[in-house]
């Protein structure tokens, strides 16, 4: 039996309502006893001091894109899920807008064979609501469930056709699988770039009004209750979304919603300016859709997660290669690269005092989890929780750490984002997958004693 012992660790457990110093020891791969001093008397074990820092679960990500099958000169599972440990994650859920798209049961089981062979954590695989992505017919929902895909969606695009959607969630009722929608209306974001604001105007680009999101919200959920569907809102950016979740909640329909670390933390003034100077830039890495929003939707943001009404922040890593980023603005792909500094850019909502340390790991642990039921869909008891005789998935941070991000130290092939060289506040020193390290940050190599 291999046992790891880690010491005096700050226990950060929101589900299990644990926050306190103490210990923890794992044997054979999962959490055996947790609590003050329980590892004093275990003997032959690996050991790891945690003194000054903060243990959780690991992270779980609800919405990252791993680009394999069809894009590997993006991401690679392989590549995608080391960049995941070195951001605290040891669960992430994988878009299925590769190519092929992961839309059959023989598309499932390939992906599947990869992960099985490639991946350094576990990767639960996410079908496609319409055939080929196209929009226009269902994808097989019930063989998708059968191979294990957790949820479906056509993410990049939003499931426009209203008739398609409500089918959709009538599946999803049947399945109780969540119907993930990417809530931009195509009709009226058209060509557009970034938010439609005074930087559009300023910079003369075809903007994305937050009206295009709201309205399917608005209609998705609505369709939710008709159908009694699972309605899950990905990377939700605007104040006016989160009035229509919070009073659709409040109806009791199924709806749960995700928003990301750059829709928190990240306006779309830094598309044009840098924060030093007042020239002028266009730039290709704060290009994502949805767009960053304005100072306002940041903050009803931010307040819906403290108070629940946003359910999880996902991190929606959207690897690109330079190529797909360093041309025209309107021709260069959107996404951020993300999973390597969602911990440091979130953990700027807690040094500003909008959210407190134990709700940002319950929005990064039980939240995700408990959205879409993970525990039962992927037969895990206890995951996203330190509870005995759960798997040992663990992150060790500190939350004050100072840091500067730089993408040459990626581990994800996208080195495609708006903060690099950015100072960050909080960082994951170390990720533990199902009892093994699967990332080590220098910092921490003189805390571990492995045998
Ligand atoms: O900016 C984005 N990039 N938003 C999405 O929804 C898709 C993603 C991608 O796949 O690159």
């Amino acid at each position: 039996m291999t046992t790891l012992a880690i010491h005096n660790a700050r226990v950060i457990d929101p589900k299990l309502g644990l926050d306190g110093v103490m210990d923890i020891v794992v044997v054979d791969g999962r959490i055996g006893r947790i609590g003050p001093n329980e590892a004093e008397m275990v003997i032959d074990a690996e050991r790891i001091d945690a003194s000054g820092l903060t243990v959780t679960p690991g992270f779980v990500d609800l919405h990252c894109h791993l680009r394999e099958p069809g894009f590997e000169h993006k991401e690679t599972i392989a590549t995608g899920t080391l960049a995941a440990a070195k951001g605290g994650f040891t669960t992430v859920c994988a878009m299925p807008n590769t190519e092929p798209p992961l839309d059959s049961q023989a598309t499932a089981e390939s992906v599947l064979h990869q992960i099985e062979q490639s991946a350094q954590i576990r990767v639960l695989p996410i079908g496609c609501v319409t055939l080929g992505r196209a929009g226009t017919e269902l994808a097989p929902a019930a063989e998708l469930v059968e191979s294990g895909v957790v949820a479906i969606s056509d993410d990049g695009d939003a499931v426009a056709n209203t008739a398609l959607m409500q089918a959709a969630l009538s599946y999803s009722s049947l399945f109780a699988l969540p119907v993930v929608q990417h809530a931009e209306d195509p009709a009226l974001v058209a060509n557009g770039q970034i938010h439609e604001g005074w930087i559009s105007t300023r910079l003369g680009l075809r903007g994305r009004p937050s009206s295009a999101e709201e309205i399917l919200v608005a209609r998705d959920i609505a369709l939710a209750e008709v159908t009694g569907g699972h309605l899950h809102l990905a990377h939700i950016s605007t104040s006016g979304s989160v009035s229509l979740i919070a009073a659709a909640k409040a109806r009791g329909i199924h709806v749960t919603a995700e928003v990301t670390p750059h829709h928190l933390t990240l306006t779309h003034e830094i598309v044009a300016f840098d924060g030093q100077s007042s020239a002028i830039r266009y730039d290709t890495s704060a290009k994502v859709n949805p767009p960053l929003r304005e100072p306002r939707d940041l903050e009803i943001l931010t307040e819906a997660l403290a108070q629940g009404i946003v359910d999880a922040i996902a991190t929606d890593h959207a690897p690109h290669s330079k190529s797909d980023k360093e041309i025209e603005f309107d021709l260069a792909a959107p996404g951020i690269s993300m999973l390597e500094t969602a911990f440091g850019l979130a953990m700027k909502r807690v040094h500003d005092g909008s959210l407190n340390l134990p709700t940002l790991i319950k929005t990064l642990t039980s939240g995700p989890v408990d959205s879409w039921s993970l525990e039962n869909r992927t037969n895990t008891p206890g995951l996203g929780t330190l509870s005995p005789g759960s798997p040992a998935d663990i992150a060790i941070i500190d939350p004050d750490l100072l840091w500067k991000v730089d993408t040459q130290e990626f581990l994800s092939k996208g080195k495609n984002t708006p903060v690099d060289g950015w100072e960050l506040k909080g960082k994951v020193l170390a990720t533990i997958f199902t009892g093994e390290p699967v990332f080590v940050d220098p910092e921490m190599s003189s805390r571990l004693r492995l045998n």
